[in-house]
């Protein structure tokens, strides 16, 4: 019998599903930042203040995409849309380091995303990009000539070789991992008779296949454990050094760390190499300050004119801290344990910068005259400028809409 207790409880139910799936954007405070962020595989966040004209004109916006989103992807856990209220929330602004209204931020398994969204802001095109970070990035191995059509791609791709879908924990962790990289590595997975050539029987394979062959990788751990494969993907997917070109330029301008870049000419393979496994050995934890590049000389050969040098002068280093450029004095002297991370050192304390203006700084233990007598030394020295950054210029127009540096829509 269905009395009327029950038909509340169940009109109070359906109510609660009109309502969720047309309640706009969840606020988000103290009490359920970190639960929402833990428990959600995707998160957009729209980080406002209330008194901002342009956080205003967003905000029903952003309450519309939440209702389309919440429509298309009821499935709890999937995806949410939020706001936080920077002006109540100060924590939370703060530790997304939030200094403009409105930011926009995209989390995947708690971790900021560092590509941004570069749409239009209308509901629409938000709910299509929320749609397309949402796609499975595993595309599924049919025949072996998938693999080998995979490969020839010469992108970074990471490939999964499963005898069956038994291989539950394995695969999961798989695609999970794929969610994970999806922006930096391409996903195969094929499992049973087409990848049965490609791993021994009963044991699965991941393996790693990069742009350049040396690259290439298979994982030897264990494969039901993610943190470990989502460390060993993550260096490859995500490479200390990478390559810079015109297409990726901006991109990595836009991720605002400071340059370290080795210019060759694109015949000389050796000294990428060597570069390489310099910063590897040396300079691993400066990875969060800097970004490793190698460019091909004549390609960016206006950065090197900036320089004063040109092709005949490769390979060589320098620094683009985005407002000059610096360059590293001697190449031959790279692998020279300490060289690179002093360099950087010296562009930290301000020492490359100060160079430039006043020539070289006595070294400390000939700093015997009094101080008044070493300024008047320093301000002799005819001030130079160093010169200007010239990447910074690839960075994105200050006309295009850019989430990091705009305020407004
Ligand atoms: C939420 O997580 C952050 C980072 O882990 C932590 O610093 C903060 O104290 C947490 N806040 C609450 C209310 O649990």
């Amino acid at each position: 019998m269905m009395g009327g207790r029950h038909i509340y409880v169940l009109f109070g139910f359906l109510l609660s599903l009109v309502w969720r799936t047309d309640a706009g954007a969840i606020s988000l405070d103290n009490s359920n930042f970190n639960s929402t962020i833990g428990n959600t595989h995707l998160v957009m966040l729209n980080f406002y203040a209330d008194w901002c004209r342009f956080s205003q004109m967003l905000s029903p916006v952003w309450d519309e995409l939440a209702d389309k989103v919440n429509a298309q992807f009821p499935e709890p856990g999937r995806v949410a849309i939020g706001k936080v209220d920077c002006e109540r929330q100060q924590d939370i602004a703060s530790r997304f380091h939030i200094t403009k209204y409105p930011t926009l931020k995209l989390l995947r398994n708690g971790q900021v995303v560092k590509k941004e969204y570069r749409g239009q802001r209308t509901a629409d095109a938000l709910a299509e990009f929320v749609a397309e970070q949402l796609k499975d990035p595993v595309v599924l191995i049919k025949s072996i000539e998938d693999v080998n059509v995979a490969k020839k791609d010469n992108k970074r791709t990471v490939f999964g070789f499963f005898e069956s879908q038994m291989q539950e924990i394995q695969i999961s962790n798989f695609k999970k991992l794929s969610l994970a990289l999806k922006d930096d590595c391409k996903f195969f997975m094929g499992t049973g008779e087409p990848v049965e050539k490609l791993h021994p029987p009963g044991m699965p394979v991941v393996t790693f296949v990069g742009s350049a062959s040396d690259e290439d990788d298979t994982f030897l751990g264990d494969l039901s454990s993610y943190p470990e494969l989502l460390a060993w993907a993550t260096d490859r997917c995500i490479p200390l050094v990478r390559e810079i070109t015109f297409a990726n330029a901006e991109e990595l301008t836009e991720e605002g760390l400071p340059f370290l870049i080795l210019f060759h000419a694109p015949d000389d393979l050796e000294s990428p190499k060597a570069f390489r496994s310099v910063v590897e050995r040396e300079l691993t934890d400066e990875k969060t300050n800097v970004n490793f590049l190698i460019a091909d000389g004549i390609q960016f050969a206006h950065p090197l004119h900036h320089l004063g040098k040109d092709k005949k002068d490769l390979p060589l280093i320098a620094i683009d801290s985005f407002r000059h450029m610096y360059l590293f004095k001697d190449y031959s002297s790279m692998d020279k344990p300490g060289a690179l991370k002093q360099f950087l050192a010296d562009l930290y304390s301000g020492k490359l910068h100060q160079e430039f203006h006043y020539g070289p700084m006595d070294p400390p233990e000939q700093q015997t005259q009094p101080v008044e007598r070493r300024l008047e030394v320093v301000q002799q020295k005819s001030p130079t400028t160093p010169p200007e950054s010239t990447f910074k210029k690839l960075g994105p127009s200050p006309n295009r809409y850019t989430l990091l540096e705009k305020q407004e829509l």
